[in-house]
């Protein structure tokens, strides 16, 4: 079977075409993505500019992602839609666009989760980043730690209880005048910086009291350590050294992000005893994220990290979930909706 996959949940336009039985296993036939550079200068995304380059920029990059497959619309066996969480204005312009095109086509039309389509990204690399896995998700509106017995269930264990590692990227980023998206700056400032010229920030939601069963094992929290970066910045600007003091406060809120985030997940490895870790959504693009979860979890057990071009918003993850979901003869009507946000399907 032969997906066509369309994702606009954010500032991202993509689609791709992805091949497959639908038991997991699945072959990228071609994937476009076009990135949206508009909201640079804001230092953010914009929504409405969001919805309007989605206008603008879908049909070419379906057009241009059958042409790379070398395939017409004819070929294509399904579609798959990111139908959220996201913004609603630009889901939509996916979610209009894929519902008239399957009823042209007179083809099925999968409502896909955005972030189940982040944990199938991997498989799309690493044939056994399959289930049973932890699953670490972080991205710029996400946090979330998943225990994946299986493809469709997923229990949410652990998320963050303010801001997402992307969006604390993206502000930590800003208030050390580095462009955005936040990440990326930050990684390569950090790797210019010894370990112990870092400046030393908490380790939020990581301390020696806690316990299995305490509400805060799994969970993380960022806002505090992005007020200890304000306060740092605040303190090194006051004495006209910000530029000196840039990088050694960027690689002091790295570590402390990464090794937060490495801790919850070797604690979620442990009690569940899965073999092996996923990561996914653009901040596992960071490699210090992944030699971190690497080491905290032991040789035995083996950690997948899709390639920065998967690991981004993409849509050839979103066909790969669809695939597996239309396999099972799951189908979603003329009445699918875009919606902003929702916990994963299949919490069982
Ligand atoms: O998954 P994604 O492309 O979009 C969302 O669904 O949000 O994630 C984007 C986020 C941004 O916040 C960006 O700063 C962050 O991922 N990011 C990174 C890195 N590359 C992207 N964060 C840390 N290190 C990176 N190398
Ligand atoms: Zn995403």
């Amino acid at each position: 079977m032969r997906v066509l996959g369309i994702e606009t949940s954010c500032d991202e336009t993509s689609a791709a075409i992805v091949e497959g039985d639908g038991t997991g296993a699945a072959t990228i036939r071609s994937l476009a993505i076009l990135s949206q550079e508009v909201h640079a200068i804001f230092g953010g995304v914009v929504p409405e500019l969001a919805s309007r380059e989605h206008l603008r920029g879908l049909v070419p990059v379906v057009d241009a992602t059958l042409g790379r497959a070398g395939m017409e619309f004819a070929d294509v066996d399904a579609i798959a839609v990111t139908a959220g969480p996201g913004l609603v204005g630009a889901l939509l312009v996916g979610v209009s666009y894929a519902k008239a095109l399957a009823a042209r086509l007179a083809r099925p039309l999968i409502g896909v989760h955005h972030m189940e389509g982040h944990l199938f990204a991997t498989m799309l690399e690493s044939a056994d980043a399959v289930p049973p896995f932890t699953a670490l998700l972080v991205s710029g509106g996400h946090t979330l730690l998943v225990d994946v017995p299986a493809w469709g269930t997923y229990r949410t264990l652990g998320a963050t209880r303010d801001d997402a590692a992307g969006e604390a990227f993206d502000k930590a980023a800003k208030l050390l005048g580095l462009p955005y998206p936040g990440g990326p700056a930050i990684e390569r400032l950090a790797t210019t910086v010894a370990p112990d010229a870092a400046v030393r920030f908490p380790r939020p939601m990581l301390h020696g009291g806690q316990r299995r069963g305490d509400d805060d094992w799994y969970d993380v929290s960022f806002s505090g350590l992005k007020t200890a970066v304000r306060l740092a910045a605040a303190d090194a600007a006051a004495h006209g050294r910000l530029e000196a003091a840039r990088g050694a406060i960027a690689r002091g809120f790295q570590d402390a992000v990464v090794e937060t985030l490495a801790a919850k997940v070797a604690r979620a490895v442990r009690d569940h005893g899965r073999p092996r870790v996923v990561i996914g959504g653009g901040v596992a693009g960071n490699r210090a994220l992944l030699e971190a979860i690497r080491a905290s979890v032991g040789p035995g057990v083996v950690v997948h990290a899709p390639s920065a071009r998967l690991a981004t918003d993409n849509a050839a993850m979103i066909a790969a979930a669809g695939l597996w979901r239309l396999a099972r003869g799951e189908r979603s009507g003329p009445e699918l909706v875009a919606f902003a946000g929702g916990p994963l399907p299949g919490a069982g």
